[in-house]
C-alpha cells in the first residue's frame, strides 16, 4: 500500500493536470474583437445585448429576457417588477448565496427563511406553508449547486396562497424540474453569468420572464426608473425609483459565444459528475450527490458528503472532514467549503442592520417583530457540516481528472488508520 501524499508518498493527481473555468477559445476572442471593431460599446439596444436576451429566452423557454451587469441586479429586478416592495415578506430558502436576501433587502422588503430538503438541498416545500403569513407576498427557491429545487409543490402552494414565484436560477442554467427549464418555470428568474457559473462571462446577469407587465417594469428598473426606447428622443422622465443595471457589449459577446457552447459543457459536466457518483458509492467514507428523480442537475458544483460512520470511525464529521480534505487535498484533490453557516446566521440579520438605523425591519410600514436565529435551520447546518465541493468537475478538464480523482479517493479511504493519525494530531494542535 502506498502511504498517503500527506505523509509524504506520491501525489494521486499531476500539479499542472487541473484546469480553471471557463474553458475559452478563439471563438471567444473574437466575439468580443467584433464589438471593438463595430465600436458599439453601449446601450440596452446594442446588437450584442439584445441578441443575447434573444438567445437566453430561448435557451430557457422563456418569453422575456433582459440582460444586466450582475446576477443580484437582476434578482432585484425579478423581485421589484412584481411589484415586491417595503414590508412585504419573502421566503427564501436558509442555504444560498445572502445575495439571493439582498435582492429582497434592496427593495425594502423582508427576507424570512426556511430550511432545505434533507437529501437535495433545495428549499424544503413542507416548510414553506407554515412560514406564510398576512404579509407574504413571494416565494423565492433558490437552484442551488445546479440542482433545480422541486417545483411542482412549490408551484401549488404559491397558487393555493395568491403568491408569485421568484427563481434564483444564478448557479444552474439549464437545469430542470419535471422537464422543465428552471427559469421557465416561475413568475420572474435570475441568472448570474459570473466568472464561476455554468454560462460565465466574466460578470454579469440574465433577468427572464413570461410575464409582459413585469418585463416592463423591470426594463425601466435597470436604466435609471426611465423608459429609453431605441430610435426614439429621450423623455429624461424617471417613472420612479431605478437603477444603473445595464450590461456592457464586450461582455454580452462573450456570453453568447459561451452561451453556444453551455449546452455541450453542461453535459460534460453530468457526464463527470455520473461516473464520480458510481464510483463514490463503492468507496465507503465519502458519498457523490442524491439527485430526485423528478430533477435533472447541472452540478454548478459537485458536492461529496463525509460518512466516517461508513469507515467504522466514531468521530464527528467537524474532526473527519477537516482531516479528509488535508488527506485529499495532498493527493491534488481540492474539495472546498461553501457557506459556513444558514444565511440568516450573517450579523446583517442577526443585528437587523440592513440600511442602517435597523431599516428595513423598522420601519413604520412593516410593523412585525421577526428574530433571525441560524438555530431554527438544523437541515442546513447539517448540510454544510457534512458537505465541500470537489474542485474541477467541468471541462475543459477531462476524463482522466475524475479517473485521478477516483483513485486519489480509493487511496486515502482504504486508509481509515492514517485518517485517524491526522485526526488525532489535529487533536493535539
Ligand atoms: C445562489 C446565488 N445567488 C445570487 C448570486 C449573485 O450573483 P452575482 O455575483 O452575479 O451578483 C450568486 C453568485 O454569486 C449565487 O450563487
Amino acid at each position: 500500500m502506498q502511504d498517503l501524499a500527506v505523509f509524504g508518498g506520491p501525489r494521486t493527481v499531476p500539479e499542472d493536470m487541473l484546469e480553471t473555468w471557463p474553458p475559452l477559445t478563439q471563438e471567444d476572442r473574437d466575439a468580443v474583437n467584433a464589438v471593438f471593431d463595430s465600436n458599439v460599446l453601449h446601450g440596452t439596444s446594442a446588437p450584442n445585448a439584445v441578441a443575447l436576451q434573444d438567445e437566453f429566452a430561448e435557451f430557457i423557454g422563456a418569453k422575456y429576457c433582459l440582460v444586466t451587469n450582475s446576477g443580484t441586479s437582476a434578482l432585484h429586478m425579478a423581485v421589484a417588477s412584481l411589484g415586491i416592495g417595503p414590508g412585504d415578506e419573502v421566503i427564501i430558502p436558509a442555504f444560498t448565496y445572502w445575495s439571493t436576501a439582498a435582492a429582497v433587502l434592496h427593495h425594502n422588503a423582508i427576507p424570512v427563511f426556511v430550511d432545505i430538503e434533507p437529501d437535495a438541498f433545495c428549499i424544503e416545500p413542507s416548510c414553506i406553508e407554515a412560514a406564510i403569513t398576512d404579509k407574504t407576498k413571494a416565494i423565492l427557491p433558490v437552484h442551488i449547486h445546479g440542482m433545480a429545487c422541486n417545483m411542482g409543490p412549490i408551484m401549488e402552494i404559491a397558487r393555493k396562497h395568491g403568491l408569485y414565484v421568484i427563481g434564483d436560477a444564478c448557479q444552474a442554467h439549464g437545469a430542470k424540474s419535471d422537464g422543465k427549464k428552471v427559469g421557465s418555470i416561475e413568475d420572474t428568474c435570475g441568472f448570474s453569468t459570473n466568472r464561476s457559473k455554468n454560462l460565465s462571462s466574466g460578470e454579469g446577469g440574465l433577468f427572464v420572464t413570461n410575464n409582459e407587465d413585469a418585463f416592463r417594469v423591470a426594463g425601466r428598473l435597470r436604466e435609471f426608473g426611465e423608459v429609453v426606447v431605441h430610435g426614439e428622443d429621450r423623455e429624461y422622465n424617471a417613472y420612479g425609483m431605478g437603477w444603473m443595471y445595464r450590461a456592457h457589449e464586450f461582455v454580452n459577446a462573450f456570453c453568447r459565444a459561451q452561451l453556444r457552447r453551455l449546452p455541450a459543457n453542461n453535459a460534460k459536466r453530468q457526464e463527470f459528475a455520473q461516473y464520480l457518483t458510481a464510483e463514490l458509492a463503492d468507496i465507503p467514507g465519502v458519498e457523490g450527490p442524491y439527485t430526485p428523480p423528478n430533477r435533472e442537475p447541472v452540478y454548478f458544483s459537485y458536492i461529496v458528503k463525509f460518512c466516517p460512520e461508513q469507515l467504522g470511525l466514531d468521530v464527528p464529521v467537524s474532526l473527519y472532514k477537516p482531516a479528509l480534505q488535508k488527506a485529499l487535498a495532498a493527493e491534488g484533490i481540492g474539495l472546498g467549503q461553501w457557506q459556513n453557516v444558514p444565511v440568516p446566521a450573517q450579523s446583517v440579520f442577526t443585528d437587523k442592520q440592513g440600511y442602517g438605523k435597523g431599516c428595513p425591519w423598522t420601519c413604520a410600514h412593516y410593523g412585525r417583530e421577526i428574530e433571525y436565529r441560524g438555530e431554527d435551520y438544523p437541515t442546513t447546518i447539517k448540510f454544510i457540516a457534512e458537505h465541500a465541493y470537489l474542485a474541477g468537475v467541468f471541462p475543459p478538464n477531462t476524463m482522466e481528472l475524475m479517473e485521478r480523482y477516483i483513485e486519489g479517493f480509493k487511496k486515502v479511504l482504504s486508509q481509515p488508520a492514517a485518517i485517524m493519525k491526522l485526526i488525532d494530531e489535529a487533536k493535539k494542535a
